[in-house]
């Protein structure tokens, strides 16, 4: 047999907008190699926190990897203050790195490191004011305070000038010695060079970007981009690696031997593989571990913008049809920690999704069977119990949503795991085997009244009580 289908078999952690011990990349590695994944993809760099350690810029981690601490809901935060110290710091030295890089081939996995550039670099740019358009050496890491708008359909602007100026010279000296210390330390083939969410409202007001883009004919800012992008490749391949960079370096032309990772969709990877780029696949709609998983009344974290159950991960396949499958390496689940402050919780969010997606990847092309699967899933929440490891159950909880019928409000229960039983209450009680069961549309009366429900298997609860007050169904309505 050909398995595994996929020679990528990926998961990204990003220990930028929360820092993870080196034990705890280890504990993460070994869950990947349970599932026989082969590429963990270190996201190193971003806006709050310059992760790995580079000897020829110290102070890329004497001040990138710092930021002043804050808690509570991440994108909420305050802002820095005038003066104000920055303790909350953790980076990789090299050492660890290299000790991290051989615990991983001991397990057959490989490291893709990201360097997100040009955007998402507020942390360089706090180091080294000088590699932005604004050389603003006011500029702070960010502690995950609001510094952009976001306009929706990917369309945003930020407030701060965080990205590389594509137009200095300085910026490409200071990516050769960043990119010669990352080679030197990754055995991969590749190295991730981001690319993505690049804000380019201060390249556009910037003499240099301006002079540059008509020197060269570039028409527009994406092609200024993509101009940065194939200086980054020739760094890159100048010491023997190659380039992997988010699907937005397709725009204003890829670099010639660009590979690209598709997360807006699999349209980007598309493209790519026709244009005869290799491609990872790693749609946000599918495989984006950090977003919800379950009803936001009932996970820990209720303030992701999007939500992607396991079934709908389940549902992910890598290979799009009319394109050459050569050129489509494989698929990456990706955990972003803006909202992950923990180890236990990234485990949380990352499986049983990463379960799916490994599953995916070793299992014959139409071979999918929804409840076999749940069923291999729930042997493995034991396995997982008895390791001590964590793993989200949210997939036993109901999905509720709510319509309006004759002026009624009608809530309607579903579940994601076949089989399951749901119980409900509207009398302020807690729903069990005896209170009526589930079975059509439920009418909310009118009042203060709060839909509890919940779902059982032989007669015992397995997923956690949702509650919900008419308010509360009446905004799903409106959804
Ligand atoms: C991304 O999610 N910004 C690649």
């Amino acid at each position: 047999t050909d398995y595994p289908r996929f020679g990528w078999r990926g998961v990204m952690l990003d220990v930028s907008r929360h820092f993870f011990s080196k034990e705890d990349v280890k504990r993460y590695i070994d869950r990947m190699a349970q599932y026989k994944y082969n590429v963990f993809h270190w996201h190193l760099t971003d806006d709050e926190g310059w992760r790995i350690e580079i000897k020829s810029l110290p102070k890329l981690t004497e001040i990138g990897a710092c930021r002043v601490p804050r808690y509570g809901k991440w994108g909420n935060h305050e802002a820095p203050k005038d003066g104000e110290t920055a303790t909350d710091c953790g980076y990789y030295t090299q050492a660890d790195i290299k000790e991290i890089v051989a615990y991983a081939a001991e397990r057959y996995i490989q490291i893709l490191p990201e360097i997100d550039v040009p955007g998402h670099s507020t942390a360089a740019i706090a180091a080294y004011p000088e590699l932005s358009c604004t050389k603003d050496s006011t500029i702070k890491v960010s502690p995950g305070h609001k510094f952009a708008e976001w306009y929706g359909n990917g369309q945003f602007k930020m407030l701060v000038d965080n990205s590389m100026n594509p137009a200095s010279e300085e910026v490409y000296s200071f990516l050769d010695k960043v990119f010669t210390e990352v080679a030197a330390l990754f055995p991969f083939d590749y190295i991730h060079a981001g690319g993505d969410e690049c804000y380019h409202g201060y390249w556009e007001n910037d003499e240099g970007c301006k002079s540059l883009m008509q020197k060269e004919g570039l028409k527009n800012t994406h092609e200024l981009q993509s101009h940065f992008t194939k200086r980054v490749e020739k760094i890159i391949k100048s010491k023997g690696k190659k380039l992997i960079g988010w699907d937005e370096i397709l725009e204003g032309g890829l670099a010639p031997d660009a590979a690209v990772m598709s997360w807006r969709g699999l349209e980007g990877g598309i493209e790519a593989a026709k244009l005869g780029h290799y491609v990872v696949m790693s749609p946000n709609d599918y495989v984006y571990v950090d977003l919800l998983q379950g009803d936001p009344l009932v996970e820990p974290d209720q303030t992701s913008y999007k939500k992607v159950r396991l079934k709908k991960t389940y549902e992910f396949e890598p290979m799009p049809d009319s394109i050459d499958p050569k050129y489509i390496l494989g698929g990456q689940a990706n955990l972003w920690s803006e909202r992950v402050p923990t180890i236990r919780q990234a485990e949380y969010m990352s499986f049983p999704r990463a379960w799916a997606t490994a599953d995916i990847y070793w299992s014959p092309r139409g071979s999918k069977n929804w409840d076999a699967f749940t069923q291999r899933m729930e042997r493995h929440f034991e396995r997982a119990d008895f390791g001590g490891y964590n793993y989200a159950r949210s997939a036993y909880d109901a999905i509720v949503t709510a319509t309006m019928k004759d002026g009624k409000l009608l809530a309607n229960v579903a579940t994601e795991i076949n089989g399951l039983d749901i119980f409900y209450t509207l009398d302020e009680s807690l729903p069990d085997t005896f209170t009526p069961r589930y079975t059509q549309p439920v009418e909310i009366p009118e009042g203060s009244v709060t839909l509890k429900v919940a779902t059982f298997r032989d007669g015992k609860p397995v997923g956690k009580m949702i509650a919900l007050p008419r308010e509360e169904l009446l905004r799903r309505v409106a959804r």
